[in-house]
């Protein structure tokens, strides 16, 4: 069988944990899009790891790691990584990353910065050039992790690139980059991801035909999608299932089931509409105890109430089989626990969620409370362990969205997890 996991909200739902914990099932974990503005947070022998770029399978032996070819590629961010993760003890001999994954390259980084300053909207992004690299590949000019294992290739790429940024950079009052300052970089993380490269469809088919099982790592969350999140404010890939195709070479017969991250509430990095946003003391309450800061930024996280409308929404564009719920735990100490149960927009209710921000600046939450259960629930192992009230919880989630709830996240563990 093979599966995705996807983000329901605005990423940061715990899915380095709960792929971590799913992978144990499968052959190959593939990553299909995004970057290093990911940070997926997995506990491996008791240090807190962060990873940007490698796949959340890395830590268990024999499984292949690959990265597809719709994931932007820094190439010195992510021997970094592979470097940090050998010093950990792992040998990456089962890792593969994509030759056409398009690069990160430093004019990329910089235009992020400077489009996001002079935006009178701005978008807060984790300013890694994510956005401008996609710009590149939508607009046909890409450069490839295989452009870097040949020098003049690679040169002849970037030396129109660069011009052209330049002028760009400079209109905006930003210091011009000159080639000679990251070219001897690049070549030689290209001669230290060389080895681990491949052409990751043929691969990835291969195994298909071969009957591996496949896990399928989104980055972000469906929220932050450029075609169906609260654009503008939106990364510049697709974190939902259709992102997967393009993003692998997979065709849609590759994918069996899905499985639909959530937090038992909501946090959001950056910019953006928040219907169910919390301020004060129950948002710094949530904040410390859920541990909400940036894994790549370290900015604090907004934080809310679970918004069931936003998820509804989630579930129905990512076809969504099964929901993993993440830091119920968090919500320990509470007397009482609100989530969204509908809209009211313009004096009316309504059970949508329009992505659109003209329609979500007008929004209206309406909460449903419910009672805490405050007791501890890390050390809960089985569903029927769980307090009456957090049951109740799981279930109101359930018949409002149709889904069950297959796993429950109690701690950062991979073993304080509970499969019903
Ligand atoms: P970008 O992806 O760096 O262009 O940022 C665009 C938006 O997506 C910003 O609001 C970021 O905070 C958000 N974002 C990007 N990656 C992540 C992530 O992994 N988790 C949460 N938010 C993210």
């Amino acid at each position: 069988m093979n599966l995705a996991v996807m983000g329901l909200q605005w990423g940061d739902e715990g899915k380095g944990k709960a792929i971590d914990y799913l992978a144990g099932d499968f052959d190959v974990v593939v990553r299909f899009q995004g970057g290093h503005n990911a940070g997926h947070t997995v506990c491996f022998k008791g240090q807190r790891v962060v990873l940007h770029l490698l796949p959340s399978g890395i830590f268990r032996p024999n499984i292949i790691s690959v990265i597809g070819n719709g994931v932007v590629v820094n190439p010195l961010e992510l021997v970094k990584e592979i470097k940090e993760v050998e010093h950990l003890g792992l040998l990456l001999e089962n890792l593969v990353i994509s030759a056409h994954a398009p690069l990160i390259l430093p004019y990329h980084q910089l235009l992020d910065v400077i489009f996001e300053d002079s935006r009178y909207t701005k978008i807060g992004t984790t300013r890694r050039g994510i956005g401008p690299a996609y710009e590149d590949l939508s607009g046909r000019r890409a450069v490839f992790v295989g452009d870097l294992f040949d020098k003049d290739r690679f040169y002849r790429k970037i030396e129109p690139l660069n011009n052209y940024y330049n002028k760009l950079i400079q209109a905006f009052g930003g210091q011009e980059i000159s080639i000679d300052s990251y070219i001897d970089d690049y070549l030689e993380a290209g001669r230290v991801l060389k080895p681990f490269a491949g052409h990751t469809a043929y691969l990835l088919n291969d195994f298909l035909a071969a009957h591996k099982s496949i896990l399928f790592e989104s980055a972000q969350g469906i929220l932050l999608d450029i075609n169906l999140g609260t654009y503008p404010f939106v990364t510049s890939s697709n974190p939902s299932v259709g992102g997967i195709f393009p993003g692998t070479g997979l065709s849609h017969k590759a994918l069996d089931r899905v499985v639909g991250i959530t937090k038992a509430y909501t946090t959001r990095v950056g910019e953006g509409p928040f219907p169910s946003e919390l301020s004060g003391q129950a948002a710094d309450f949530l904040r410390r105890k859920g541990n909400e800061y940036g894994a790549t930024t370290g900015r604090p996280r907004r934080v809310g109430w679970l918004d069931l409308v936003a998820l509804k929404y989630a579930i129905m564009v990512n076809g969504v089989d099964d929901i993993f719920l993440t830091k119920l735990d968090v919500l320990d100490d509470l007397d009482e626990i609100q989530v969204v149960t509908t809209y009211e927009v313009d004096g009316r209710m309504t059970p949508v969620f329009d992505p659109g921000i003209d329609y979500l600046d007008r929004v209206k939450p309406v909460l449903t409370p419910f009672p805490g259960w405050k007791q501890e629930i890390e050390h809960c192992r089985d569903y029927a362990s769980l307090p009456g009230e957090a049951r109740n919880y799981i279930s109101f989630i359930e018949d409002f969205t149709g889904i069950k709830v297959k796993y429950i996240s109690v701690g950062t563990d991979r073993d304080q997890t509970i499969q019903v």
